[in-house]
């Protein structure tokens, strides 16, 4: 158990990237109700990262589907031109990309203006560094554990280092640290005793027959 974590067990967000899109708002209600911490929201606009999802429309209708936290992690260039579309659709969190913002610090604010908790994310290959100077600005920092763009791939090994680094760096801080990309339940376990608090899952759990389970044997790890 990590002792840092502003909740005892880690927090599970399903992406719903991995789950039936001719049925999403079914999906949602299934997910829900078998014991989901938050939904996560995988949006994307096939330059920033080489795929497509959903937009605010899409995430306005499915509201109805759900009243757990809709945890959006935008994969866009230029997110400050979509922040308040999505708000309204209903996002509750709101993560935008370190590499996609040129002026970070305003993004996040834009995004507390709203009255959204301010996510920051990580590529892979992005140094957390900068982070320190926006620590008082964010409410959650979103490591991505595979290059963003796609479900189902292999979870890439430098994120525990990234994760303990930002682990310390945040300390006892009111800031979630979650991790997303191949996620399961053989590594939920130790990626919560190095310091994350939610973690996001597609294939893990949208891929097995039985959701409940999936989402029980994340949380207690292999
Ligand atoms: C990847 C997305 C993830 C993805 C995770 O670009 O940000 O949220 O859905 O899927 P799995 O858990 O299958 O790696
Ligand atoms: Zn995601």
């Amino acid at each position: 158990m990590n002792v840092h974590s502003p909740h005892q067990s880690p927090l599970i967000a399903p992406s719903i990237l991995s789950a039936d899109f001719a049925r999403l708002g079914e999906e949602l209600k299934a997910i829900t109700a078998a014991g989901a911490d938050w939904i996560h929201v995988d949006v994307m606009d096939g330059v920033f990262v080489p795929n497509l999802t959903f937009g605010p429309p899409v995430l306005q209708k499915l509201r109805q589907y759900s009243s757990l936290p809709f945890d959006v992690h935008l994969m866009i260039t230029e997110p400050d031109r979509h922040l308040k579309a999505f708000r309204d659709a209903g996002a509750d969190w709101i993560t935008v990309h370190a590499e996609a913002c040129t002026h970070l610090h305003r993004t996040l604010q834009t995004i507390r203006a709203l009255g959204a908790k301010a996510g920051v994310s990580l590529n892979p290959a992005t140094d957390e560094s900068p982070l320190k100077y926006v620590l008082d600005d964010l409410d959650l920092i979103l490591i991505m554990s595979v290059n963003p763009g796609f479900g189902g791939q292999s979870f890439i090994p430098a994120t525990f280092e990234k994760l303990r680094r930002v682990r310390e760096m945040v300390g006892n801080r009111a800031i979630e640290i979650s991790v997303d990309g191949g996620v399961s339940p053989k590594n939920s376990k130790q990626l919560s005793q190095a310091g994350a608090s939610v973690l996001v899952a597609g294939s893990a759990i949208f891929n097995q027959p039985d959701w409940v389970k999936a989402i029980v044997a994340l949380r207690a790890g292999e």
